[in-house]
């Protein structure tokens, strides 16, 4: 018993670092931190960005023969599992409006995101990440068949995620993504996040391609890990709910 409290206090300590240590290297990064609004900042962008535009532009596109960001990513931000299309709903306004901002100048590509990015003005960004990251779609309960692994690989999902698993510089997932998936300041959430996606996005990182100018930390963590691992960890995090301890911190506006 006491081996085993003193070896989560243990665990606790170094996620609580790993945080830390991941945050560190965010900071180091040049140029593409979130957007914090400065007291200096001369644009509009102080004032709070039009939840009801960004409604509309999920609804209805911005461009003739487009159609409108719900097509893919629904109106409530589910996503679409089964199709790798991420949710949206509930993550940090910042992360989004970012990633679009990337997709837009060539910085992460995607077939599928890029035309809809370039269509937006910095502003229409803003106000769709808004719209999204306020939505609270329930996480899809029984996602678990979409990429199926033996039982016992789940639970090695599971410690990949709470302890990295013992792979060379593999790091808790839960360090930076918090204990339940739930995202924690510029790290996004995982939890709600379909296997496919998390796995697609796993692998492209494991190629060593970037993705975008904040993936390098990513490009480090799979360095160390196999398909199987991957395909283990993937499937837990579509199991989270991202209710748990810790959770609810940080993704709210
Ligand atoms: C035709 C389908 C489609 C449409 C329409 C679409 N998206 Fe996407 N979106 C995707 C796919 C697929 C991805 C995942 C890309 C990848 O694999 O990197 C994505 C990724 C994203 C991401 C990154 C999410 C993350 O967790 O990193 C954001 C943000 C996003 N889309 C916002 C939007 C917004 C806002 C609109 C409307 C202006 C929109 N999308 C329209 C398919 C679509
Ligand atoms: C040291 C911090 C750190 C650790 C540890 C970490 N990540 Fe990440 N993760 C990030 C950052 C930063 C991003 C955003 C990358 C970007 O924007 O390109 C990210 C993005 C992601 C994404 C993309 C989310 C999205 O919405 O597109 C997935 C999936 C992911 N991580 C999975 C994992 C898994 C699984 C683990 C554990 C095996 C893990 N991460 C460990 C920092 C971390």
């Amino acid at each position: 018993m006491h081996g085993l409290a003193g070896r989560i206090q243990a665990r606790r300590r170094r996620v609580r670092a790993l945080a830390i240590a991941g945050a560190c290297l965010l900071a180091g990064m040049p140029a593409h931190a979130p957007a914090q609004p400065s007291a200096q900042d001369t644009q509009p962008a102080a004032e709070s960005p039009d939840v009801a535009a960004g409604r509309l532009i999920a609804e209805r596109g911005v461009q003739a023969g487009h159609v409108g960001c719900a097509a893919c990513h629904m109106m409530n931000g589910a996503g679409q599992p089964d199709m790798a299309i991420p949710r949206l709903a509930g993550a940090a306004p910042a992360y989004l409006q970012q990633q679009l901002s990337f997709f837009a100048a060539g910085k992460r590509t995607s077939f599928w995101m890029t035309p809809f990015a370039r269509a937006l003005t910095p502003q229409q960004m803003r106000a769709v990440a808004a719209y999204y990251a306020a939505q609270s779609a329930p996480v899809e309960a029984d996602a678990e068949a979409l990429v199926p692994v033996p039982a016992g690989r789940h639970a090695r999902g599971q410690t990949v995620f709470e302890t990295g698993g013992g792979g060379a510089g593999v790091m808790p997932c839960a360090g930076c993504h918090g204990p339940a998936g739930q995202g924690m300041g510029p790290f996004p959430p995982l939890a709600g996040q379909s296997a496919p996606y998390v796995l697609g996005q796993l692998r492209r990182w494991k190629r060593g391609s970037d993705r975008d100018p904040m993936g390098k930390i990513m490009v480090m963590e799979v360095r160390g890990m196999n398909d199987a691992d991957m395909q283990a960890v993937a499937a837990f995090v579509q199991s989270l709910s991202g209710n748990g301890p810790g959770s609810g911190s940080g993704n709210a506006q």
